[in-house]
């Protein structure tokens, strides 16, 4: 089994992507690390464990991370995910489970013993301050996947701005100029792909008729999200990045893309766009795999059989 941290800040589209991890049977999830992202981080903290009660995996420890970012006013985004964080489901609060030490020295210490794939799915703080902490813990990661920044498409913060790298873009700056200095790859699962994941409606009530139990939890938690993307986008259903990003991890074939050098930008009316070096202007190497396709048949394929528990295709 393939050992991942997933740092998240969960939020309606992060539950999506845990519950997919937890029931993929070829990766095990050794600690979820939340930082302050969609919802304050102790909010998130308290999201998290409310998904493991859900899928009965009270066993995977949850740490708690950086309340805010490291230079920039903390901005949430309560407006997209609800009051809760989890689509104003209001779920009962899982108690206990405190644990002994904070999302950044859990990650500097697993990472010091061995080499574990980190799949981010939330603003970059807690990766930030593990390589002001240890660089070389950093340089132990397997695999690094990156739900965030966009190429093509238009950001969901500002023109040109993806809400994690937006919302701590010294972070991001960080974590990408820190991942091309040690000569590794950051698997950027921006809006370009993401974008093309969209929960209809259709696909939420095939859900619930398959699974009353597994659809009626997400129906509880997604409904908020429908309605804010039909507010704001005229979508009919909600587009659900953070899961493709671990589906991407489980079967790479599933996007295409190309390796570029990318510097997210940290100033000005530009603040956090992934800036991709597509023609190699900078004449750097490139430090990451920037996905542009996405087989959407297929990604729905893997998460639903898996949610559901269904026969493998
Ligand atoms: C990203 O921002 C958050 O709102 C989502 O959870 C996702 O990680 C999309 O821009
Ligand atoms: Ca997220």
């Amino acid at each position: 089994k393939r050992k991942v941290i997933i740092d998240c800040d969960p939020g309606i589209d992060d539950s999506l992507a845990i519950m997919l991890a937890l029931k993929s049977p070829e990766i095990e999830v050794v600690g979820i690390t939340v930082v302050c992202g969609n919802s304050p981080v102790e909010m998130g903290f308290e999201n998290a464990k409310k998904i493991l009660k859900q899928m009965n995996r009270l066993d995977v420890p949850v740490f708690i991370g950086e309340s805010t970012p490291l230079k920039r006013d903390y901005v949430n985004a309560l407006d997209t995910h609800g009051e809760d964080g989890l689509g104003e489901s209001f779920l009962p609060e899982v108690p206990g489970f405190h644990q002994d030490r904070s999302a950044v020295d859990f990650l500097a210490d697993i990472l010091k013993k061995e080499s574990i794939s980190v799949i981010a799915l939330a603003p970059m703080t807690n990766l930030a301050r593990l390589i002001q902490k240890d660089k070389d813990a950093l340089a132990n990661i397997d695999t690094f996947v990156s739900m965030g920044g966009t190429f093509k498409s238009h950001g969901n913060c500002s023109p040109v701005a993806e809400y994690n790298y937006w919302c701590d873009p010294d972070a991001a700056a960080l974590v990408y100029h820190t991942m091309h200095e040690l000569g590794k790859t950051i698997h950027m699962v921006g809006l370009d792909v993401t974008r093309k994941i969209v929960l209809t409606p259709t696909l939420l009530e095939y859900i619930c008729r398959l699974d009353q139990e597994t659809g009626s939890f997400i129906r509880k938690i997604t409904k908020f999200y429908f309605d804010f993307h039909w507010e704001w986008e005229h979508i009919i259903g909600c587009v659900i990045n953070d899961p493709l990003a671990v589906a991407y991890f489980l079967n790479p074939s599933i996007c295409q893309g190309f390796n570029s050098y990318v510097q997210i930008e940290t100033e000005g009316i530009s603040l956090g766009q992934s800036v991709v070096d597509a023609m190699n202007f900078y004449r750097k190497t490139p430090n990451t795999k920037v996905l542009t396709e996405v087989d959407v048949y297929s990604f729905f394929q893997t998460f639903l059989s898996r949610i559901l528990d269904l026969e493998p295709e």
